[in-house]
């Protein structure tokens, strides 16, 4: 199997009731199935994802995110082929909005004004809250 690690950032303008259940409730059911685990950041108006898996089921996975309404600007910031997975214990790691904050300019997390060092950092990071 090829392991690949895609990571986003994408913008949502408020979400309704319910509609982040909803979405780590299809995640989970649909990650277990496909072999993916990850995590996601739900800001104010942004989400922030980590996908890892085979990198077919992480590209089919995508693609159907990519279609989704409820968020908008999908950036990829990161695509490619990894040795080790970050997430292996989480089909979906919901993390804590606060990892973000030393990411965030003014409140606001733009993935242009973000380094490549940032992103693995803030990856790391992410891995390592539970
Ligand atoms: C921010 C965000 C993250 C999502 N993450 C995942 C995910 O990790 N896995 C997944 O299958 N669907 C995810 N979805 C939902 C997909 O966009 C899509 O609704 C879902 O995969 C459709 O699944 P179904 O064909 O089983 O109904 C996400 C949606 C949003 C808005």
């Amino acid at each position: 199997m090829t392991l690949a690690r895609l990571a986003y950032a994408s913008n949502h303008s408020g979400l309704a009731a319910g509609v982040l259940e909803d979405i780590l409730h299809v995640s989970l059911s649909n990650n277990k199935r496909d072999g993916i685990t990850g995590a996601l950041i739900v800001c104010e108006e942004d989400f922030f994802q980590i996908l890892e898996g085979e990198r077919t089921a992480v590209s089919a996975c995508i693609t159907r995110i990519m279609n989704d309404p409820r968020h908008q600007k999908i950036n990829i910031i990161f695509a490619g082929d990894v040795q080790t997975n970050l997430f292996p214990a989480w089909s979906m790691h919901s993390v804590e909005r606060d990892v973000m904050l030393r990411y965030m300019v003014n409140g606001d997390f733009n993935p242009a004004h973000i380094s490549e060092g940032e992103i693995v950092s803030l990856c790391l990071e992410m891995a390592l809250t539970n």
